[in-house]
């Protein structure tokens, strides 16, 4: 099947260079010259793990090519539309410029038959007022096809997803879309990825109701860590006894500085923002499970401050950047914004990512920036670990106490063993734990 993917970030990137690997000719369409020329030559213009390799393999079978030209989409069959919706600035709302512009752009290359299909995550309403758009300019049609990937996992999520969801049109047109999309996904279809078909309002609401229900998720722990810090409790294992529960499960349950990404954030906002439009008080919690998630990266800037004593001149060893391990995105990453609260507060603040310092540094250059951990630690007085990387779980405290001028340590994302690392002669403090 001929297809088109309009937006090449994370979503788009990964979403192109899939359907190639599942045998389909596409073409990948951004508007940024630099990133079609980076994913035209094979180089992933972030880091995901396979999507270097899945992107060779599909350049090399001449079954993907990437443009800046939207008259490009003419003569696919599917389009997919995979552009950001990010949080309007001064409020908190999603701004739609970019997917309204990638659907208006695409009508004059629509053929009778065609499908055009909404991946972006976009509050309710947003499909149906567009297939009226889709459908008065050409005889296309639209449906919606919400995308669950994660980052880090991004090329696996794609070709083996947990669900299909389509929002498609009533009738006819919407049974014509549903088997137009069962072409596109025959593969997973065939190994009995479960495939939901609903209504617009329904596909829209399904992405957002589950990044609202992790992102709850992870603030309801994130809550039981305040009341365990005042109490003298674990979280870890209150986490640990809960999630045996199988109707609570252990997933989704890890204490620390909260969540950041690209996704978690904006989408409660924006979500809290649409309902807050249709006159619903219903999503008013949302704004406590943003609350309590901020309120986390207090806790860690003061903990670090009770650890040195004063925060200002001291040398702070930041392990962790990015919003998440194996990623190199910083996008409402907990982990930069508390590197810069240090810095904002005058502590000396040398970081390190695996992967995030270069998006890191392009956003905040006030920080310094070490080449490994070795350097990262070496002098500091007190070190933060902010994101769960292999290699910071796997330090040796032994290692780490030689280097350091002094040994404290603060456990952002609860991933150290706090025996070890005590018996290092660490002054360890996790989150929500003794
Ligand atoms: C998320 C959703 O998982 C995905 O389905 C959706 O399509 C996009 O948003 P992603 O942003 O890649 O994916 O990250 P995710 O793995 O969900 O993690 C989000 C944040 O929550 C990270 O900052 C992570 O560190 C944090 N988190 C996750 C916790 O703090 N505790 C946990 O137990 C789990």
């Amino acid at each position: 099947m001929r297809i088109s993917v309009i937006g090449c970030g994370y979503l788009g990137a990964v979403h192109a260079a899939c359907m190639a690997e599942l045998g389909h000719e596409v073409v990948g369409i951004d508007v940024d010259e630099r990133k079609v020329a980076e994913l035209s030559a094979g180089r992933a213009p972030f880091f995901e793990p396979g999507l270097p390799e899945v992107l060779g393999r599909a350049l090399d079978s001449g079954r993907l090519r990437f443009s800046t030209d939207l008259a490009d989409a003419a003569g696919a069959e599917v389009h997919f539309v995979a552009v950001g919706t990010p949080q309007t600035k001064g409020s908190h709302a999603a701004d739609l410029t970019y997917v309204d512009a990638a659907v208006e752009g695409l009508l004059p290359y629509l053929s009778d038959g065609d499908l055009v299909v909404g991946k972006s995550t976009v509050p309710v309403g947003t499909a149906s007022r567009l297939s009226e758009l889709v459908r008065a300019s050409s005889g296309a049609d639209l449906a919606w096809n919400p995308e669950f990937l994660r980052e880090g996992f991004a090329v696996k999520d794609t070709l083996t997803p947990d669900r299909f969801v389509y929002g498609v049109a009533r009738g006819e047109t919407g049974e014509r879309a549903a088997a137009q999309l069962d072409a596109v996904y025959a593969t997973a279809l065939a190994a009995e990825t479960p495939r939901l078909v609903t209504d617009y309002a329904t596909a829209e609401l399904v992405k957002v109701s589950a990044n609202a229900f992790l992102a709850t998720k992870i603030s309801f722990i994130n809550a039981m860590a305040e009341v365990a810090e005042a109490t003298g409790a674990d979280v870890t294992q209150l986490a640990d006894a809960i999630g045996y529960d199988a109707r609570i499960g252990r997933k989704f349950l890890n204490a620390g500085i909260g969540f950041g990404g690209g996704c978690l954030p904006k989408d409660i906002r924006a979500f809290q923002a649409r309902a807050d439009e249709l006159g619903l008080d219903s999503l008013a919690f949302l704004a406590d499970v943003d609350a309590i998630n901020l309120r986390r990266r207090d806790r860690v800037v003061a903990l670090a401050g009770e650890l040195v004593g004063d925060l200002a001149g001291a040398r702070v060893a930041v392990l962790g950047l990015a919003f998440k391990p194996n990623s190199d995105d910083v996008r409402d990453s907990p982990a930069l914004d508390v590197a810069r609260r240090l810095r904002a507060s005058g502590a000396i603040v040398t970081a390190f990512d695996p992967e995030a310092n270069a998006t890191a540094g392009r956003v905040a250059p006030e920080l310094e920036y070490a080449t490994d951990v070795e350097s990262a630690l070496r002098d500091a007085d007190v070190v933060l670990v902010l994101t769960e990387w292999t290699e910071f779980r796997e330090l040796d405290p032994a290692v780490v106490a030689g280097l350091v001028s002094h040994a404290r340590v603060v456990d952002g994302r609860n991933t150290l063993d706090s025996v070890a690392w005590r018996a290092a002669g660490f002054d360890y403090r996790g989150l929500g734990r003794p």
